[in-house]
């Protein structure tokens, strides 16, 4: 049994410290959301606890695995390593966040288009992977793509479908159409 499992032999669940709370604000996919946070709760445990936001998950839970990859202050940032206290101040994109008034996104049209996922575990991590990548270069080629998603561990799919999705959403992207 690992250090991190509960009575119950449940893994990562979450366990209060019962330590003093600590105030911490943020903007999370566009609203501002003012919080008292447990100071030994991690990013990823307060993002499923506190604001109800699952579609970010956790593999390892030990920074090794890229499924919690979230966007912060616009660099992809695993949120199983950062406290939620840590996030005073700071602007996240979620996974959630991606899809615009109940509007999948480019990317996450490519991802589907290419059958750049199976069971879909990864998939939040890699969009947010992705998401964080083409933000800062919209033209990216091969082996930048490879590099932007090193992090991020898929045991099912091969990578080739994920970088061809985020090939062609660069593409559309840059030719500015958001349809198929
Ligand atoms: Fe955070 Fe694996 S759950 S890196
Ligand atoms: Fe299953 Fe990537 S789609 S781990």
């Amino acid at each position: 049994m690992c250090d991190r499992h509960n009575k119950e032999g449940d893994c990562f669940e979450y366990v209060e410290s019962g330590m003093p709370r600590v105030p911490m604000s943020c903007k999370i996919n566009g609203e501002i959301v003012h919080k008292m946070v447990d100071p030994t709760m991690t990013l990823l445990q307060f993002l499923h606890k506190d604001m109800s936001l699952f579609g970010t998950k956790e593999g390892c839970g030990e920074g090794e695995c890229g499924a919690c990859t979230i966007k912060m202050n616009g660099r992809a940032v695993n949120s199983c390593l950062v406290l939620a206290a840590e996030a005073q101040g700071s602007e996240i994109i979620t996974v959630e966040g991606l899809s615009k008034n109940g509007e999948l996104s480019v990317l996450q049209k490519e991802f589907i288009k290419h059958d750049a996922l199976q069971c879909g575990f990864c998939t939040p991590g890699m969009l947010m992977s992705a998401r964080a990548l083409l933000d800062k270069n919209n033209d990216p080629d091969l082996e930048e793509v490879k590099e932007a998603i090193a992090g991020n561990f898929c045991r099912c799919t091969g990578y080739f479908p994920i970088i061809d999705a985020i090939l062609a959403t660069a593409k559309k992207e840059r030719e500015g159409s958001d349809h198929e």
